[in-house]
């Protein structure tokens, strides 16, 4: 089997930087060579990407000219200068209603649908490293276009279903599910110019919840929109919730499945470096249990890893939650104890 790894170095859609970090961190850690023991193929372009993007303001903490094989694409509000920023016309990026960097967070998910596209075209498997999960428009967006009848299993300690309308923070990473489902206010410019609806609510669940805004929960009850929260979690324990999340969007085992993972969705004693983090999340082997259970089923097709930040906390809390990433990644793609 192939691998294509996906990293993007993103964190316009929420307010903090170091997040664009972690796709260079995750690989450096040795990722592709752990995929490869796996018996996997690996794939993985480490070209800059998104520099083109008008609206990218390349952050003063970065290279302006990143040497090759330096990914730099941060959407931090600082605005760059030198000689990379000669060659790009740089325009600004207002807010649009309450979204923050819309225009930046339209046009580099627009890319990612495509590159994610394109791997899975190829009969390969799309393993995106984000990144902040704004993303996610892009990568099942990019999923669904090649498996149309793919279900979502969203493992979060957020439900990330904000609609630009409901949104409080303006930060898009809370936002993604809204747009991919099509909900009231996410009908427009410019996401409306690429991102069409391509997600049913009875083809996503949601494991790991513990943090939803009030508007969201509404927007879950509304469209019927099955979640197993942390309390779910606790009254059945993690085999019984994935077999009933499983029961859910893939009755019959026989649908692709999307996995979008935010290491949030863990406990922060497990991953501390992330932008969000909420208590009372997933233990390490609960977290864990999700994605071996996922790859058992056969059916994973393309698989997200978002919201590492190696720039929060002290070194320590970096490698923990980089080793989480790069081992949740090895259990998605097969990685099994025996
Ligand atoms: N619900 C909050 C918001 O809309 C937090 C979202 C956090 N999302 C995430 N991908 N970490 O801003
Ligand atoms: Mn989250
Ligand atoms: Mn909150
Ligand atoms: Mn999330």
């Amino acid at each position: 089997p192939t691998v294509g790894i996906v990293g993007c170095p993103f964190s316009g859609g929420q307010g903090r930087t170091g997040v664009d970090l972690a796709p260079n961190k995750l690989i450096s850690a040795g990722l592709v060579d752990q995929l490869s023991a796996l018996g996997w193929e690996v794939h993985y372009n480490s070209q800059q990407k998104y520099i083109d993007i008008p609206y990218n303001p390349i952050p003063a903490s970065s290279p302006a000219a990143p040497s090759e094989g330096t990914e730099t694409f941060n959407g931090g509000s600082t605005s760059g200068s030198g000689s990379a920023d000669k060659k790009i016309q740089r325009l600004p990026d207002e807010d649009i209603g309450k979204m923050k960097k819309p225009r930046l967070v339209s046009a580099v998910n627009q890319k990612v649908a495509q590159e994610v596209e394109e791997i899975a075209q190829k009969g390969w498997l799309p393993l995106t490293l984000g990144g902040d999960h704004s993303l996610a428009m892009g990568t099942v967006s990019g999923t669904k276009a090649k498996y149309p009848d793919a279900c979502l299993i969203w493992v979060d300690a957020h439900a990330d279903i904000n609609t630009p309308l409901s949104t409080d923070s303006g930060n898009l990473h809370g936002c993604p599910v809204s747009f991919l489902l099509g909900l009231e206010g996410t009908d427009v410019s410019p996401f409306s110019e690429w991102l069409k609806p391509c997600l049913k609510p009875e083809e996503i669940v949601y494991i790991g919840l513990r943090d939803v805004d009030g508007p969201e929960k509404e927007i879950l009850k509304k469209h019927g929109i099955k979640a197993f929260s942390m309390h779910h979690v606790d009254k059945y324990g993690i085999g019984k919730v994935v077999e009933m999340a499983l029961d859910h969007v893939n009755p019959d085992r026989s649908k692709p499945i999307h996995l979008s993972y935010d290491v949030d969705a863990l406990d922060p004693i497990v991953a501390p470096s992330t932008g969000t983090p909420v208590r009372g999340g997933l233990t390490f082997r609960e977290g864990h249990y999700i994605t071996e259970a996922l790859a058992e089923t056969g059916c994973l097709v393309s698989v997200d890893i978002m919201e590492v930040n190696p720039a929060l906390l002290d070194p320590s809390s970096v490698e923990k939650t980089v080793a989480a990433g790069c081992s949740l990644a090895r259990a998605s793609l097969g990685e099994t104890l025996l």
